[in-house]
């Protein structure tokens, strides 16, 4: 089994969380786009939150077909920041994620809500049995802590730039998603983040 990343502090990270599967799994520092791997080495390719953030989509997608056998398997993790519903409450968080993500994606080059596209993008690329299913996080599904660690990551790690790419200025980057933290932290409070699941098998 292979892990791959551009990133050498996230491989270290992998390989300390794997040591149990020992010499079965190895990570390597190689590039989504050209892994400069044999064509139709793989039984299964999974590729998990990765093409929302970066350029070119349906180029992975080719590198990742490349690289999987004939009649083997690739899984797509494909976040859409579209399919992400709060109630509102002080704040309505849909005024944020209507705009916010496509006009961050428009400034980055990204597509923050390709993971609705993902089914076409297999289908024109003649995969077959093609299915979408979804991890649907929500405080009935997931503790609410680990709901709540994970809205908290991305209002610490994405302030700045949300408010360089976008009209949300910092301050009002903040004050949504503690907004959304409230409610998440309210036991009566409710939110969802669908995250589609899309599968294919390789002509
Ligand atoms: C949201 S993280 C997901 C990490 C991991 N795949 C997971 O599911 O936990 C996105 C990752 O994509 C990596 N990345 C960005 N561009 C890449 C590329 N061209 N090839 C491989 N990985 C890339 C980043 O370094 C980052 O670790």
């Amino acid at each position: 089994m292979l892990g791959v990343d551009v990133l050498d502090k996230h491989l270290e990270f992998a390989r300390t969380r794997f040591t149990d599967f020992g010499e079965r799994v190895r990570f390597e520092n190689r590039s989504v786009y050209d892994l400069g791997l044999p064509g139709g080495a793989f039984d299964l390719t999974v590729c998990r939150h990765v093409i929302h953030s970066i350029p070119y989509p349906e180029r992975v997608l080719a590198e990742l077909i490349r690289v999987t056998r004939s009649g083997g398997r690739i899984h797509v993790i494909a976040e859409d920041y579209g399919m992400i519903h709060f109630e509102p409450r002080a704040l309505d968080p849909d005024a944020f994620w209507r705009e916010g993500p496509r006009a961050f994606g428009e400034a980055t080059g990204t597509d923050l809500l390709v993971g609705r596209k993902v089914y076409g993008l297999f289908r024109r690329l003649d995969l077959l049995d093609v299915t979408v299913d979804y991890v649907v996080i929500d405080p009935v599904r997931v503790p609410r802590a680990t709901f709540v660690s994970i809205w908290e990551a991305w209002r610490d790690g994405y302030a700045r730039a949300v408010a360089e790419h976008t009209r949300f200025s910092e301050q009002e980057f903040l004050a949504h998603f503690d907004n959304m933290l409230a409610t998440l932290r309210d036991p009566d409070g409710y939110g969802v983040w669908f995250v589609p699941i899309v599968s294919g098998r390789v002509p």
